[in-house]
């Protein structure tokens, strides 16, 4: 055991979560201190933005304006990147990691784009990187995946991981209104981004699901590779017609294992009955099978200054430790698997579906597309058609028609065909369903 009493900490990057690491350190330094042993100690925090200092609760003498001068001191056992995005970031890692200093980071994007990259360079400087704080806020998913369950293989995950979603999702299906009047809303209140792709198009999520992923199966498995849908074209009336069928929508990050390994992130039937469903607002949550703990659920808040905060200090708890029992090993950061399973691709993936279709209300309709999924091979377990409104001059109609489970490429290859029929008067809408079984 080490005789240092004391983890010095290079803080770059103090916006909302570097705020609230700032704050949340001083406020419980005592008590964090008793519980490892050893004190947390803010030597620097750094941003190039004076304001971003200003009214920070620290001596003036540990505010500093130069990264690279953070990463160069040599008494700083610890650099916590919270710079965001994936240049000067990565650059602040990197030179972090070369100065076999540990890192600790909250940059699910920059992770799941070069976190092969980084993980081989702190494993190449014998040092170490975390990130709880990357994926789910303040819930400790990272940690229980990788100590908490180390006995299990996880056949299936799933999460929604993303606030903003559903935030909007939970508003939209409690007061009927469209996407884009809660999107708007949302912005005003402070809840979505002024630029909401990285939210609304499931960039952020399927980041998080990139990372989750990986540090369940033991390699990299590829932002490239995680398929991904956001929840823009999800409408009011697909929301009110899943609650008639006893599902709520939710974005759900699925990843799956069996005997190869899928990542995929889109809007999701889940039936009301599960805890997923009822899991609403800014929340996030996870559910994990592990082949041997059985479901498990975790739940929280996955963003804001205070839950984020929370994560970080964790890290720095475990780097600390490491640091105190001279194992720098003590809690790896990521370890790679001996067995790497392959990735199967969305065309492979297996799954329910819900079908919105928008055909004429004429004679023969439903016999015309029963024969493209049936020779297709896809089963339907129910169909619902609605009346027509009074007020629809054209006389369409929504045909629902819920799937038994398929292969993704063969329904979607049919759905292209039913909206090349004369009678479909607009595109299909397709939402995967999860039975949970
Ligand atoms: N923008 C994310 C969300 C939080 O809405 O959940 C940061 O990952």
């Amino acid at each position: 055991m080490s005789n240092t009493k004391q983890f010095n900490i290079g803080l770059i990057g103090a916006g909302i979560v570097g705020g609230g690491v700032v704050k949340n350190l001083t406020r419980n330094a005592d008590l964090i201190a008793d519980r490892l042993g050893i004190r947390l100690n803010l030597k620097w925090v750094c941003d190039k933005d004076d304001a971003k200092l200003k009214d920070l609760p620290v001596p003036a003498t540990v505010l500093n304006r130069d990264a690279m001068a953070v990463i160069q001191d040599p008494e700083v056992h610890c650099v916590i990147e919270l710079v965001g995005g994936t240049g000067f970031a990565k650059t602040v890692i990197l030179e972090a990691l070369a100065r076999r200093k540990v890192v600790v980071t909250a940059n699910k994007a920059l992770l799941a784009h070069d976190g092969e990259e980084i993980f081989a360079a702190a494993a190449k400087n014998q040092t170490n990187i975390f990130y709880e704080a990357s994926v789910c806020g303040g819930i400790p998913i990272i940690k229980a995946l990788r100590e908490g369950f180390v006995a299990n293989r996880f056949p299936v995950i799933y999460g929604i991981v993303n606030g903003t979603c559903n935030y909007i999702l939970t508003r939209m299906t409690n007061e009927g209104k469209a996407f884009a009047e809660i999107l708007a809303e949302a912005q005003k209140l402070g809840y979505a981004e002024a630029d909401p792709g990285l939210d609304v198009d499931g960039g952020d999520s399927a980041h998080k699901a990139t990372i989750l992923a990986s540090i369940a199966h033991g390699f990299w498995t590829g932002y490239e590779n995680t398929y991904v849908e956001g929840i823009r074209h999800i409408s009011p009336m697909d929301i009110q017609i899943a609650r008639e069928l006893g599902y709520r929508i939710k974005l759900l990050a699925i990843i799956k294992e069996a005997e190869a390994v899928e990542v995929r992130v889109h809007p999701t039937l889940v039936p009301v009955t599960h805890v997923l469903a009822n899991v609403n607002g800014v929340f996030n949550a996870c559910a994990v099978r592990g082949d041997v703990v059985g479901e498990t659920m975790f739940y929280g808040r996955g963003a804001g200054a205070d839950a984020t905060s929370s994560a970080v200090i964790a890290d720095l708890a475990d780097a600390a430790l490491n640091l105190k029992f001279g194992s720098p090993q003590r809690v790896p950061g990521f370890v790679s698997h001996r067995l790497h399973p392959r990735l199967r691709t969305i065309d492979e993936v297996e799954s329910r579906y819900y079908l919105r279709l928008t055909v004429e209300d004429r004679s023969g309709v439903i016999a015309k597309v029963s024969q493209i999924l049936g020779n297709a091979d896809i089963s339907i377990s129910s169909v619902l058609q609605r009346e027509a409104p009074e007020s629809s001059q054209i006389g369409t109609v929504p045909l629902i028609m819920m799937l038994h489970t398929a292969k993704d490429k063969i329904v979607r290859e049919a759905v292209a065909e039913i909206d090349r029929l004369p009678v479909t008067k607009a595109k299909t809408v397709v939402i995967r369903v999860e039975n949970f079984d």
